[in-house]
């Protein structure tokens, strides 16, 4: 397969940033779309050329860090599934394919197609963990939960924090990526401890990094390589009413 790439070059944030075209021939409709920009770079060091920087890590689908604008979508044209999961024949042969880094002023470019997403880790940060002790095995087996409750707050738990979410939203807003970490500790016995403190630190560290409000259109959850339901946002939204309202939700 032969493809026409579109990447955006930026030296840094605050470098004026464009597109770059470069032909690609002997594509294996086999190859990770990572593994074709693998293929690239190899092709541009030797050439002498500076190779497109971006980010990947667990290359399964696990660690999220692997996010790319492909052709207007986040993480490109197959649903639920992570840059490094799409593969090349997805793709038609002679395509040109633009790749570009998330956008968000709360993701700022560090290098080409990597953003800084620390925004997120402050996120969890403030509020994303319990600091009650769970005990070991046995104690926390003790605890009985719902079937039904286990399975939505492992839903929830299913997020990798890839920032999909705030790409895909005209309103660059991550209340996909908040409320499935809220929701996921608020529906546990040992996570409902702190769960009026968490989603008011949570929810103002959010809007302290600049991301929007939800915008009610769904892309993040069109968009969320994971599957997570907006339906999360409005248990968030619930959280944080029942918290200013009643103090610590029952
Ligand atoms: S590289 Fe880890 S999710 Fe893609």
């Amino acid at each position: 397969m032969e493809f026409t790439l579109k990447i955006w070059r930026q030296q840094n944030a605050g470098a004026k940033g464009g597109f770059k075209t470069y032909p690609l021939k002997d594509v294996s409709p086999e190859m990770s779309f990572l593994e074709m920009l693998d293929y690239l770079n190899k092709q541009l060091i030797e050439g002498g050329d500076e190779p497109v920087t971006f980010e990947h890590d667990c290359r399964e689908g696990i660690c999220g860090t692997c996010g790319l604008y492909i052709n207007g979508r986040p993480h490109g044209p197959m649903r639920d599934t992570t840059t490094c999961e799409l593969h090349m024949r997805e793709f038609a042969d002679g395509d040109t394919i633009f790749i570009e880094p998330w956008r968000a002023s709360a993701f700022p470019v560090i290098k080409d197609l990597a953003v800084d997403r620390s925004s997120f880790e402050r996120i969890m940060h403030a509020g994303g963990f319990i600091s009650t002790n769970t005990g070991c095995a046995p104690e926390s087996n003790s605890n009985p939960i719902g079937k039904h409750v286990a399975d939505l707050a492992f839903d929830a738990a299913a997020c990798i924090g890839c920032g999909a979410c705030v790409a895909a939203c005209k309103n660059s807003s991550a209340m996909l990526f908040a409320s499935a970490k809220i929701a996921q500790y608020a529906m546990t016995p040992q996570g409902k401890v702190e769960r009026k403190e968490r989603v008011d630190q949570m929810v103002r560290q959010m809007d302290a990094e600049g991301f929007g409000a939800c915008s009610n259109t769904y892309s993040c959850e069109f968009d969320c390589p994971k599957g997570i339901s907006v339906d999360f946002i409005a248990t968030m939204n619930k959280e944080f009413l029942y918290s200013k309202l009643f103090g610590q939700k029952g």
